[in-house]
């Protein structure tokens, strides 16, 4: 069984630049502690041992770029550079199409813009999808969770949901190559476009766990999160 990693880098970062603060840089390729938030998130990854090799998907434009970039900082040796696409679910597709793997292999989705996840979580999540064939990171909700109604000058609440039933998805996602080559062939065949690989793999009927994450490993969205991610890596 060999362990996979898809790490879709090919957003825009339109909410980091609409912040205006951090300048036009996708916030994955933006600088954390000296070093590309992108370089973060791999070396997390390639501390891992039973990680076979990596797929960063980018833009086509910038698939040159990024590898020089992997080259400079030693990387390429068990990293490939792949075409992403415009949505997140495409630029996982793309990288699932080029991975040589058996149905039972395992393959790991982890956003390149959380790069403070720490090997030992990635290690529980390998554990947790080699036992349960899907298993995600997540964490508890703290907060009291509204549904809402959007409207034009804001938002109406509708109901309130039970916050002990709530997990805040984080990635890495992880599941057997069969159940996510699967899922997203699904996704595709029904128009069925999510915002994480869990949500594909639950319409197959398939249970997906939930390996308990931290706040540290939180998605780098806005300027300030920068300085929160520069606090947290000070931390170590
Ligand atoms: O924008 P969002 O929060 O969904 O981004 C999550 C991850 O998905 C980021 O690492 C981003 O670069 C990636 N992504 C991608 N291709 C897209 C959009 C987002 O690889 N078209």
């Amino acid at each position: 069984m060999q362990v996979f990693v898809i790490i879709p880098a090919a957003g825009l970062g339109t909410r980091m630049a609409a912040g205006g603060a951090a300048g036009h840089a996708p916030k994955q390729f933006l600088a954390l502690g000296g070093q590309p938030i992108l370089v973060l998130s791999l070396r997390a990854f390639l501390k891992v041992p039973g990680v076979h090799r990596i797929y960063v998907a980018v833009r086509k434009n910038e698939i040159q770029r990024v590898e020089l970039q992997l080259r400079e900082h030693n990387l390429l040796e068990k990293v490939s550079v792949v075409e992403g696409g415009d949505t997140r679910q495409d630029s996982v597709r793309n990288a699932l199409k080029m991975l040589p793997a058996a149905d039972d292999d395992i393959v790991l989705v982890h956003d390149a813009v959380r790069p403070l996840i720490d090997p030992a979580t990635i290690e529980r999540t390998i554990e947790a999808v080699a036992r349960h064939r899907a298993a995600i990171v997540g964490v508890p909700a703290v907060d009291t969770i509204k549904q809402v109604e959007r409207t034009a000058d804001g938002a109406i609440i509708t109901s309130t949901i039970p916050r002990e039933r709530i997990v805040l998805a984080q990635t890495p996602q992880g599941f057997r190559y069969d159940i996510l080559r699967r899922a997203v062939e699904a996704a595709d065949a029904d128009g069925f476009a999510g915002t994480d690989e869990a949500s594909l793999v639950e319409r197959l009927g398939i249970e997906v766990a939930v390996v308990l994450g931290s706040a540290r490993n939180f998605k780098i969205t806005q300027p300030g999160d920068l300085a929160l991610a520069e606090f947290y890596l000070r931390q170590n």
